[in-house]
């Protein structure tokens, strides 16, 4: 496992006429959401992702289809299936990430801690594990 990444389950209101499930800001999700954006018409074999943020955490749910989640904490590689819409990935910052093995129709709902910040991105690997690295002194 990679230290404080989880799996969180969504309450999921069975209903004969169809299922229901939600997150809200602080309940279920362990930071105040600032931002929420998703991804949908990925086209087959196309890979989002591959970068790191300084600060933003992040929780990431499968609304329709599946997608593989693969985070490096700079040492290891931990691949997430998220194939469900009652539960999600929890994510913080300072983990290098990619999205990839979307399914046709998939889409993927990712709630962040921050407004979008171009300077919150780290996209070089090299940098993200030095980073990483004085973090953890
Ligand atoms: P980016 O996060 O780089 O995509 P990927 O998922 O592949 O890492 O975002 C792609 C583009 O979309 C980039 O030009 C910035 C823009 N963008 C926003 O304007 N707001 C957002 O909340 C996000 C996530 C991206």
């Amino acid at each position: 496992m990679i230290k404080g990444v989880k799996i969180i389950d969504l309450p999921k209101i069975k209903d004969s006429r169809g299922n229901l499930s939600f997150f809200e800001n602080s309940n279920q999700i362990p930071f105040d959401i600032k931002r929420t954006y998703w991804i949908y018409d990925v086209p087959g074999g196309e890979i989002r992702g591959s970068h790191a943020f300084k600060e933003s955490h992040e929780f990431i749910v499968a609304l329709s289809g599946s997608f593989d989640v693969v985070l490096h904490d700079g040492e290891k590689e931990v691949k997430f299936n998220l194939n469900r819409s009652y539960y999600g990935l929890y994510v913080p910052n300072l983990l290098w990430r990619r999205v990839e093995n979307f399914s046709t129709n998939s889409l993927a709902l990712i709630v962040s801690s921050i407004p979008y910040n171009s300077n919150d991105y780290i996209r070089d690997f090299d940098e993200y594990k030095k980073l990483k690295n004085e973090n953890e002194k």
